[in-house]
């Protein structure tokens, strides 16, 4: 590995959490009733995402749809089986509730991605188009459901009306 593709790893890594971290900060700037500096925020963070998706795609990762189901499949199933499971060890350890239930919410709902995402690979490998389904997220737990959201999430108890609807 060249030091330049150090850095691109570094890099994207940097400009994915800088998007994440200026949408959780927009959402606290509307609350806190300042809407300017939320789009603000905003736009930054589309603008980190591009420059996200240029490293990306400088370092050769974006590849076949099936290449690309395939790294999905195995960094749900890394996170689910191994990551998360440690994580909450420690956390139990170290007597940290919030993060331990930050981590089983996620360690719960990447099976359901690796599934999801299975299904998918499964149908492109036999030459189908996955059936034309619509997905709801749950904002507390990130729960994701193909077809129609749960009354009541099972992992986290949030109303069927709160989830998301993705388009
Ligand atoms: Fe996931
Ligand atoms: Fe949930």
């Amino acid at each position: 590995m060249t030091k330049t593709d150090e850095n691109l790893k570094a890099a994207f890594a940097g400009e994915s959490q800088a998007n994440r971290m200026y949408l959780a900060f927009a959402k606290k700037a509307e609350e806190e009733g300042f809407p300017q500096i939320a789009l603000l925020f905003k736009a930054a963070a589309q603008s980190e995402t591009v420059h996200a998706l240029n490293h990306l795609t400088v370092m050769g990762q974006v590849k076949s749809t099936a290449d690309n189901l395939g790294t999905a499949v195995s960094g749900e199933t890394y996170e689910f089986k191994k990551m998360y499971p440690d994580f909450i060890a420690d956390a139990k350890k170290d007597g940290n509730k919030p993060a331990e239930m930050s981590f089983d919410f996620a360690n719960k709902v990447e099976q359901i991605h690796a599934a999801l995402y299975q299904k998918a690979l499964d149908a492109l490998k036999a030459k189908k188009q996955p059936a034309k389904v619509d997905y709801y997220v749950c904002p507390v737990c990130g729960n994701t459901f193909e077809g129609s959201a749960p009354d009541i999430c099972p992992i986290c108890s949030t109303l069927k009306e709160k989830f998301m609807k993705i388009e």
